[in-house]
């Protein structure tokens, strides 16, 4: 197939900060490109039920600065049967629309995926999630900001963890990818990082928080990947082990989720965008995703973004246990 001429865009998935500054990186490009572009409203369901307009580059104006997405997203299980992708595909057809961008973290790429081969249609992914759990990329669109607001949120529980003499779990996002708390937790400097990829023992945890103590820190911020358990279990667990050191638990949530993106995100939903529209100008694409790996822009076969094994760093997560010390 040569060139793409009419694009259609959607986000599915967990919402992330920058999901709006990609959505304006494609359309923006493609209109300069020539190529119409086409917005499919709250994700894959919204393609399955025709929610399809026009955009043009006065339609993503101002959006710059915003969180969430101006699609709307869902999680849509029904994608994963061909019946419905079938209908989503026929939505494309009667609008003329020949080439898709997905911007969603892991299921909405597999999905964009299944969709590709199916019907043979050029699609690009661009990784949208606060969570950095696709392997094939360095960063994913959100995680700074999210990051970003969990290290505001350190600061804040810090003081007065610190007014009082406590040690507080801080529960952030992250139900099989450490990356948030790894990162936030370092940058953040806390004592105690605890990510799904790393397994603990509760005794060696509440021997570290009494260390602390002796040592003379004044609080103790434990950072705590949902994915390991919940907030209040582990206090349950600590307090267990240790009744001398009162222990508060925060739950940050969908906090992390909103929220104007950062510079790092803008930039990567740029660089992103403009390479989405350059794969559909070259054309005979199939199904590619883009990311970043040190700091230059890649696109890779959908099939190799999606099979990369996920490695979790263990270096930085030694540097991040040294750091608290
Ligand atoms: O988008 C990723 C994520 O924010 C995860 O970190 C979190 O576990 C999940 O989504 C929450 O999903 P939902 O919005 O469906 O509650």
């Amino acid at each position: 197939m040569a060139k793409v001429e009419r694009i259609g865009i959607l986000t599915s998935g967990g919402d992330a900060p920058g999901m709006n500054a990609a959505i304006r990186a494609v359309v923006r490009c493609a209109s300069v490109a020539g190529i119409e572009c086409y917005g499919i409203d709250d994700g894959y369901t919204g393609l399955i039920e025709g929610e399809v307009h026009k955009i043009d580059s006065r339609f993503v104006s101002d959006i710059i600065q915003k969180g969430g997405t101006i699609l709307r997203t869902s999680r849509c299980p029904q994608f994963l049967e061909y019946e419905y992708r079938q209908k989503g595909y026929e939505v494309l057809q009667a609008y003329g629309i020949d080439g898709l961008v997905v911007i969603g973290g892991g299921g909405s790429l597999a999905g964009m995926n299944e969709f590709s081969k199916d019907f043979g249609i050029p699609c690009v992914g661009i990784p949208g999630t606060i969570d950095n759990d696709l392997a094939y990329t360095d960063f994913t669109l959100g995680f700074d900001t999210a990051v970003n607001t969990v290290l505001s949120a350190i600061n804040n529980v810090r003081d007065t963890m610190t007014a009082h003499n406590r040690a507080c779990i801080i529960e952030v996002m992250g139900r099989h990818c450490g990356d948030i708390a790894l990162y936030s937790g370092i940058s953040g400097g806390a004592e105690i990082i605890l990510v799904p990829e790393i397994p603990f023992n509760v005794k060696d945890l509440a021997k570290t928080i009494k260390l602390d103590r002796i040592k003379g820190k004044k609080s103790v911020i434990i950072i705590l990947a949902e994915g390991v358990c919940s907030c209040s279990e582990l206090k349950e667990q600590l307090l267990a082990e240790i009744e001398e050191i009162s222990i508060r638990t925060v739950k940050l949530g969908y906090i992390q989720r909103g929220g104007t993106p950062t510079m790092c995100d803008r930039m990567l939903a740029a660089r992103c965008g403009a390479r989405a529209v350059e794969l559909f100008i070259k054309g005979n694409i199939g199904g590619r995703a883009v990311g970043i790996k040190n700091n230059k822009i890649i696109d890779v076969d959908i099939d190799e973004a999606l099979n990369t094994e996920s490695c979790f760093d263990k270096e930085l997560y030694e540097i991040g246990k040294i750091l608290g010390k």
